[in-house]
């Protein structure tokens, strides 16, 4: 099946008990056994629950791996990836990452004695440099929040395997409609299903697809055991997101582009990073790699006050954290997504003051350039 038929069909086959052509939301939290030991499929929710279940096969045809796995947040999906390692492990991480990411990281699977080390994933030679008989994981960002740096996925892999090492994709900025990353090699994709495969900002959500029986084993061992599933009704939002994914992804993307292409004009920016415009330094690779630009993007207004004067002024655009929705949003992301890091590390990774993050979202573009127009005219 092609791209857009599996977003509609994946996992959303009609009720086999009523032929209701949605999934139903199964409200229950325990299953009435058939004996001892036997049962229908189901015996507690936090194990599995038939809503779940289809979500978590949508998301497997998504993004071409061999099983899926709903969490409660996108966090917690991450959190998973790395519940089942031991101390003295290594996990090489993307070194500007999603702010929530290094909270975890350093705040608390440090704690566990995991060792956790942040390497600049253009830098390839970094990347095989650090790699050691501890390492267990690379974990990559593509297109990392908020500066849309890329990593090669494929030759990351490349090193990777060769060492023995797996490798998980946080594939939240480009939603699977836009990029693959087990067909360029990964072992892993994460997703904050709050965002694109949601789509429409009302349930927070995360996903592991993995590739492998041990992937399907452990990842589930964590919901069962750690219980930070996603609930039926929210399994349910995603599931009806995913049938427009590929539609709204179109429009995002042309809007992404055309704001870009905007804000390239504009003298008051001091930087814009968009990957679908030949000024970013990874353009030929986002070519290669992606199908298509998407519609995140940031750009550096100078100072923090500018930045306020900005997000006061823009009125479509809504001043807020989160991405991924049907609506617009401007955020400051020193405060907001990347306040967990302290000043130092910010500065470290090129997070200044300055820097606005916007989710170009699916209202009419001549609209939403026209709110940016009028907003940076107070800036
Ligand atoms: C790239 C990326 N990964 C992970 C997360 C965490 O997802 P959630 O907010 O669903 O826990 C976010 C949230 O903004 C994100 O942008």
């Amino acid at each position: 099946m092609k791209y857009a038929t599996l977003a509609v069909h994946a996992g959303q086959h009609p009720d086999p008990l009523t032929g209701a052509v949605n999934v139903p939301v199964y409200l229950s939290s325990t299953f009435e056994l058939t004996g001892i030991g036997t049962d229908k499929g189901w015996d507690y929710s936090r194990a599995g629950n038939p809503t779940r279940d289809r979500l978590e096969e949508a998301l497997a045809a998504l993004e071409g791996g061999t099983s899926g796995h709903a969490f409660a947040s996108g966090m917690a999906a991450i959190y998973a990836l790395v519940a089942t390692l031991h101390a003295g492990d290594h996990v090489i991480c993307s070194h500007n990452v999603y702010g929530g990411t290094a909270r975890l990281f350093n705040l608390i699977v440090r704690h566990y004695g995991i060792e956790i080390q942040y390497v600049d994933m253009g830098n390839l030679d970094a990347v095989a440099s650090a790699i050691k008989p501890s390492t267990r994981l690379i974990h990559i960002e593509t297109p990392t929040n908020p500066l849309m740096a890329l990593t090669d996925i494929a030759a990351v892999c490349g090193i990777a395997h060769a060492r023995g090492v797996e490798v998980s994709v946080d594939n939240t900025f480009m939603s699977p409609a836009l990029q693959s990353p087990i067909a360029l090699g990964a072992d892993v994709v994460m997703h904050s299903t709050t965002k694109f495969l949601n789509g429409h900002s009302d349930g927070l959500g995360g996903a592991l697809i993995g590739t492998k029986p041990e992937h399907k084993e452990r990842f589930w061992l964590v919901q069962k055991a750690a219980g930070g599933i996603l609930s039926p009704f929210e399994c349910f939002l995603v599931l009806r997101g995913i049938k427009t994914l590929p539609l709204r992804m179109k429009q995002h993307e042309e809007n992404g582009r055309a704001v870009a292409e905007f804000l390239a004009t504009q003298p008051k920016l001091k930087r814009l990073a968009y990957p679908g415009l030949k000024s970013h330094p990874q353009h030929a690779l986002a070519v290669k790699q992606q199908r298509g630009f998407g519609s995140m993007l940031s750009f550096d207004l100078g100072t923090r006050e500018a930045a306020g004067r900005f997000l006061g002024a823009v009125k479509l655009f809504l001043n807020a954290e989160s991405l991924g929705g049907v609506e617009s949003l401007a955020s400051h992301s020193a405060t907001t997504t990347h306040a967990a890091l302290s000043d130092a590390e910010r500065e470290a990774v090129g997070i200044t003051e300055g820097l606005v993050r916007l989710s170009v979202g699916i209202e009419d573009k001549e609209d939403l350039i026209a709110d940016l127009e009028q907003a940076l005219k107070a800036v």
